[in-house]
């Protein structure tokens, strides 16, 4: 009788050690999921970055090859990151320790907390910058500024520290507070609310837009490809925007999937959220090529054409006070659901890591720091950019262009080949074929055979030419 009580009573605390292992955080709904990560995709990458970097290479021929590494590369990394984070319940500091029970993949957790914190670094002064557009168009500021006027207007926002430490710590306050409250309760609310609602701000902006005189030469810009615009160096740009845009190769779905309610369906989720991201990455070109060539703007124009073209455009457009208050809050609220999940990987990890520890972080405090840590990564990049800290500036670029181009031509694609090598040649098949399969759906065995081929051999192949190609290691 005593030894069954004692029997019972060490297997209830195994029980709860094993519960306390696990991340107890999930989403309620499968909306709240989708929306969420839907959230953390579409963002800076899709309406700020997408359209730049596709004016700067050549329009239609980079739309063609990044929608091709979606298909190619994105569905299956989105699936193997979630299959990662369900299957082991664990944020990106315990998944994969949990998974093989040793400490040989422990480089790649670690990877997966430097690469989101690189990332805040750039991010968050860009949604600072949002943020200091949104108050500009809603005082009515850029009214009557020409376009050199404009033009200034950015450089000054750019030697204005203060301003820029300023906007940019009120976008992590902003993030923080959002993440202070548990999973469910802030996270998923949120997004339920906000993504529904920047869908439809962008149709009306895209509608309005595309009433323009002459913004079919946009749009035949934007469609039209020309091949010879296409190098090794525009291909590893597509993955790396592709990457970036979807949040892989960053732990960041890791730590969604870990919430994932169990009988979610992870190949639907992730088909869900690559069209929407897609689609916003279209929409934004849609917007942003018609009224740049409506109105005469060169669209190679770069990291400005968000904030120095549309501007000028939003002047010259009926109603240029509520489209251009709209495009901003449009611009603010993707910024800040992807910082949240850019945020939260690292609070996951930090809560995780320290769990058995002497000191253990609750979520709270766990906030708190990565806040910090997040105005450590920005302080280095504004401080680069503005100049006053000109040793900081490597090679004629400034750590803006560095912490982004670090995270997405190397960092993330590295993570990504990693994960996807992990999920292929160290989770076993029946595993994939588990997480894969939900309770109404049974996998059907030719899918599970192609999933599987693609993610052991084509896309770690192809994602070590691309990557050897772009930096000039090797030649296709
Ligand atoms: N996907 C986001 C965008 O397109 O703006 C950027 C991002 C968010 C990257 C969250 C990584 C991440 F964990």
């Amino acid at each position: 009788m005593h030894a069954a009580r004692v029997r019972n009573y060490l297997a209830a605390c195994f029980f709860c050690m094993q519960q306390e292992q696990t991340t107890n955080a999930t989403f309620s709904t499968k909306l709240g999921l989708i929306m969420a990560t839907a959230g953390s995709a579409v963002g800076l990458g899709n309406i700020w970055k997408f359209p730049y970097i596709a004016g700067e290479n050549g329009g239609g021929a980079f739309l063609i090859i990044y929608l091709v590494c979606v298909l190619l590369f994105g569905l299956p990394l989105l699936m193997v990151e979630f299959i990662i984070g369900k299957h082991s319940g664990k944020s990106a500091y315990g998944a994969f320790r949990e998974l093989t029970h040793n400490n040989r993949w422990q480089w790649l957790s670690w990877s997966c907390l430097l690469t989101p914190l690189i990332i805040t670094g750039f991010y968050f002064v860009v949604t600072g910058w949002c943020l200091n557009y949104l108050t500009e168009a809603i005082t009515n500021t850029f009214n009557n500024l020409s376009a050199t006027q404009l033009t200034e207007n950015f450089e000054n926002l750019q030697n204005h520290t203060l301003r820029m430490f300023g906007y940019s710590i009120l976008a992590v306050l902003l993030t923080a507070a959002v993440l202070w409250f548990d999973v469910n309760k802030g996270i998923e609310r949120l997004s339920k609310i906000l993504m529904p609602l920047l869908l439809l701000m962008m149709l009306l902006m895209a509608g309005r837009v595309l009433m323009l005189p002459g913004s079919n030469v946009g749009m035949s810009f934007f469609f039209e490809a020309d091949f010879s615009k296409i190098t090794p160096d525009v291909v590893l740009s597509a993955m790396g925007q592709c990457f970036f845009s979807l949040s892989i190769g960053m732990g960041a779905l890791i730590t969604y999937g870990a919430y994932m309610p169990k009988r979610q369906n992870i190949t639907v989720t992730s088909l869900q959220v690559v069209i929407l991201d897609t689609l916003v990455a279209l929409l934004a070109g849609i917007i942003i090529f018609p009224a740049v060539f409506a109105f005469g703007f060169d669209p190679a124009e770069g990291p400005e054409l968000v904030f120095v073209v549309l501007p000028a455009i939003f002047e010259q457009m009926s109603f240029s006070w509520f489209s251009s208050v709209l495009f901003f809050t449009l611009l603010g609220i993707a910024a800040i659901t992807s910082t949240i999940s850019l945020m939260e990987v690292v609070v996951a990890f930090l809560t995780e890591a320290t769990a058995h520890r002497r000191y253990p972080l609750n979520r709270h405090k766990a906030v708190l720091i990565t806040a910090a840590l997040c105005i450590v990564m920005i302080s280095v990049c504004i401080l680069s950019i503005s100049g006053s800290w000109q040793w900081l500036v490597i090679a004629g670029h400034d750590m803006f262009y560095w912490f982004d181009k670090v995270t997405s031509c190397f960092l993330m694609p590295i993570n990504a080949l990693a994960m996807t090598l992990f999920v292929g040649w160290i989770l076993q098949k029946k595993d994939v074929k588990t997480e894969l399969e939900t309770h109404h759906n049974i996998v059907h065995r030719t899918y599970i055979n192609v999933f599987w081929q693609l993610v052991r051999f084509f896309v770690p192949i192809a994602i070590l030419a691309i990557f050897l190609n772009g930096i000039g290691i090797f030649t296709i």
